[in-house]
């Protein structure tokens, strides 16, 4: 089987690329004798991790308690919850914890941390709790200075229905960064920011085993990552055009693509038609916001060259419209009826939550494998 006999649309994983990406981090985080908590919401497929990585890794982060049910029956153990944890969650947290999972959650205020070491002397089980800290206004958690973190810290410690296991944060504003100099002033104000409240705790007599913190854009160009236990990054192993957008990567580096099938033109507008639309491309528009506005995705031949002038301009659900940036002109000609492009993506993990499964290529077109993918919460 090749890519000119998959039914499309169909999501296309080039392993090549996957393998490249995931030792371009390993290399950068070597340097740093960090390990890497890869987060798996990007690839949320067992069978992706064992390749990029030639094993399971030991240590990973999930988005939802689907991906930690699913990684750990998978063989992994040690989990980090990385989204504040809902009361009504902790349940399914324990029957885990009670499987043998070493299970971490995360969250941002006394009322949480509260209602979590209720749960937990209600249970009979002590949660193993992360605070959240908040390096640059993005979204949750605690502001470095703050001093409701020793608060929490020492509730957590105390608590016969809670263990303190550490800090965490994310920095969600490095996708806004704009420059190279931006990029490493916000992998630095996302290090400071955690090791600052780590050491806060420390300070107050707590322990803090996990100092952890990570984007693929700070973590791909932080300086140093002293006082740093662990890197969370995820969209690195495949890479997409948010990410190229940002400098993070090349468009040539992007292990993910839908195949897509020539649908019809229409002449009076200059368009190709395709068969993938936002359901196979999802909606994201994540390069709106950048200099250079990819519309829904790049096109690129079948074998994955990127065809200049071209990107997917509109989606509806099951078609895809693909113009000329700009309205330059191409030649309809050399797309047919029946021909098949690749489109790469705005956000891999957006557009790889339209798929059941990976139609995976060794930088040929030979269809090599299918990988299924988990989903759901
Ligand atoms: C809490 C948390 N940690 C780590 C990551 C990984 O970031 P990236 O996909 O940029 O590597 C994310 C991504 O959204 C996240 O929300």
């Amino acid at each position: 089987m090749d890519l000119a006999q998959l039914a499309t649309p169909a999501l296309v994983l080039d392993r090549r690329l996957l393998l490249a990406n995931s030792q371009r981090m390993a290399d950068r985080l070597g340097r740093f004798g960090v390990p890497l908590r890869p987060h798996v919401k990007t690839v949320k497929s067992a069978a992706v991790l064992h390749a990029a990585f030639g094993r399971l890794p030991k240590a990973i982060t999930v988005s939802t308690l689907a991906e930690a049910e699913y990684f750990f029956a998978a063989g992994i153990a040690d989990i980090l919850y990385a989204v504040g944890i809902a009361p009504a969650k902790l349940e399914a947290v324990a029957n885990l914890m009670a499987a043998g999972a070493d299970i971490k959650i995360i969250l941002d205020s006394m009322e949480a941390a509260h209602l979590t070491a209720e749960r937990g002397r209600a249970l009979g089980v002590r949660f193993k709790v992360v605070i959240e800290i908040d390096c640059d206004g993005h979204r949750a958690g605690l502001k470095p200075g703050d001093p409701t973190i020793v608060e929490v810290g020492r509730l957590l410690d105390g608590d016969a229905g809670t263990i303190l296991a550490g800090v965490m944060t994310h920095a969600g504003a490095s996708y806004d960064c704009r420059s190279e100099a931006a990029l490493i002033a916000m992998a630095e104000q996302e290090r400071a920011a955690v090791v600052t409240a780590a050491a806060a705790l420390k300070a107050a007599g707590l322990v803090c085993p996990i100092v952890s913190m990570g984007s693929t854009p700070t973590a791909l160009f932080a300086q140093h990552l002293d006082g740093i236990t662990e890197v969370r990054t995820g969209v690195y192993l495949f890479q997409d055009l948010v990410m190229a957008g940002i400098g993070v990567c090349r468009p040539e580096d992007i292990a993910l693509s839908v195949l897509v099938t020539v649908i019809g033109h229409n002449k009076e507008k200059g368009w190709i038609v395709t068969d993938g639309g936002w359901m196979a491309l999802s909606r994201d528009r994540g390069t709106a916001t950048q200099p250079v506005d990819q519309g829904y995705g790049l096109v690129c031949d079948l074998a994955g060259r990127i065809i200049p002038g071209l990107r997917v301009d509109a989606a509806n659900q099951e078609h895809g419209i693909i113009a000329a940036t700009g309205g330059a002109s191409f030649d309809r000609a050399r797309f047919p009826i029946g021909a098949r492009l690749r489109v790469i993506p705005n956000h891999a993990c957006a557009t790889g939550a339209q798929h059941k499964a990976y139609r995976v290529i060794d930088g040929g077109l030979d269809v090599i494998a299918t990988w299924e993918r988990m989903g759901g919460w």
